[in-house]
């Protein structure tokens, strides 16, 4: 008889894309070889320095447990933001709560949510945040993956699914702008996706990580009309009803090693959620929270950060264009998502492979969706010169073996 040490979905569980990432650059490391990371989305740009400096000084002398509530200074900020950014002004049927980054938010939102009135699919994007699919396995519910396609304009019409899926679905994941396509959607996706929401009685998560990563351009002509902004938009701004948003400083603030977020959404859900996150050990440390409350106040900084992804996106474009790889230029995030070349015959792990030895690192399609073949995913994190080096030898590479 064999003996199990861990769950089935624990043994079950996928190599993490960017652990994957992580071994193949270090190879090219150890063999000294010029390395072009555009596998992680995780920029290296400095965090702004007034966050470094107000963590510093917050360090204190004796350690205590943070709350899960946080510390009113940070909340005091958040809310600043979503004001100054989303115009949502503190109200009753709102509330916030910090997160240890989202990506933990992410996973234990499953924790309560699968199986409320008995309904246990949670639906996500495909290609998508591989996190989605580890919370509905782990919460011991049915993931759900809806492929993205060119002709559902990268977005899940959740409206379309059989009938039995509508009705059993205790959540559903959306995420725009999106990671890895960049792919955005209008004021009118969301009413329809909320009306939906509200009549299936199917609680919204929308993952709004990239919200504030958008052409430099848009904030040139902001406007309270909701039908025209070109930035980003949250579904909080629509409706809180059955409504929960997580939005991140990672990107936004160049914090990803700080770990820090919230989620904001339907008073009665974070309510009851305050309480189970209690149990979770996921109280962000004081020290955090203050430099995080720099950060969420801020938007100078943003804005900084949001011209930088701007111009290289703008930079690689025309190598990828000329190349056949992709055909648009994402209005934000700071992704391409390009098809491989035809010579490789839908091969992506073969392509990112044969690219790596190059010194060029990328995500293959099949490691960033589940069982889509085809496409890779380059992250715009290298500075200008690295990229238009990689670019060259991109170019040099996909002729070669053309
Ligand atoms: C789509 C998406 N959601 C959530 C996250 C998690 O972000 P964090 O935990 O750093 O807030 C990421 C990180 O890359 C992401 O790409």
């Amino acid at each position: 008889m064999s003996i199990e040490l861990v769950n089935q979905v624990t043994s079950g569980m996928r190599p993490y894309p960017m652990e994957e990432l992580g071994r193949i650059k270090n190879k090219l490391i150890k063999e000294g070889r010029p390395v072009y990371d555009f596998g992680t989305g995780d920029p290296l740009i400095p965090t702004w320095a007034p966050i470094r400096e107000a963590i510093l000084s917050a360090v204190p002398v004796i350690s205590q447990y943070p709350s899960v509530k946080g510390v009113e200074s940070l909340r005091d900020a958040q809310w600043k933001y979503l004001g100054n950014r989303f115009n949502l002004q503190k109200n009753e049927s709102i509330s916030l709560i910090p997160a240890q980054g989202t990506k933990e938010a992410i996973f234990n939102i499953g924790l309560c949510l699968v199986g409320r009135g008995g309904k246990k699919h949670l639906v996500y994007p495909d290609p998508g945040y591989p996190v989605y699919r580890a919370s509905a396995l782990y919460s011991g519910g049915i993931p759900y993956p809806v492929r993205l396609t060119p002709e559902n304009n990268m977005r899940i019409e959740p409206w379309k699914l059989p009938i039995e899926i509508q009705q059993s679905t205790a959540a559903i994941w959306i995420n725009h702008p999106h990671n890895p396509t960049g792919a955005t959607v209008t004021y009118q996706y969301w009413k329809e996706l909320i009306e939906w929401c509200h009549k299936t009685d199917t609680i919204l998560l929308s993952d709004d990580c990239y919200s504030d990563i958008y052409d430099a351009a848009f904030d040139l002509s902001p406007t309270s009309d909701l039908a025209k902004d070109k930035r980003p938009l949250t579904p909080l701004q629509i409706s809180s009803d059955r409504v929960l948003a997580f939005m991140s400083l990672s990107k936004r603030s160049g914090m990803t090693g700080y770990r820090s977020g919230m989620i904001a959404g339907d008073t009665r859900i974070i309510n009851s959620i305050v309480q189970a996150r209690a149990n979770f050990g996921v109280g962000s440390p004081n020290f955090i929270q203050a430099g995080s409350a720099v950060a969420w106040a801020d938007e100078t900084h943003v804005a900084e950060r949001r011209k930088v992804f701007t111009h290289r996106l703008k930079l690689a474009f025309p190598y990828l264009q000329k190349l056949g790889l992709i055909d648009q230029i994402p209005e934000a995030a700071f992704y391409f998502w390009c098809r491989i070349p035809s010579s490789f015959k839908g091969d992506d792990v073969k392509f990112i492979l044969a690219l790596a030895d190059e010194g060029i690192i990328t995500s293959p399609s099949s490691w960033l969706s589940e069982g889509m073949s085809g496409y890779f995913r380059l992250a715009m994190v290298p500075d200008d010169e690295a990229t238009t080096i990689a670019m060259e030898k991109l170019t040099h590479f996909v002729r070669k073996n053309s």
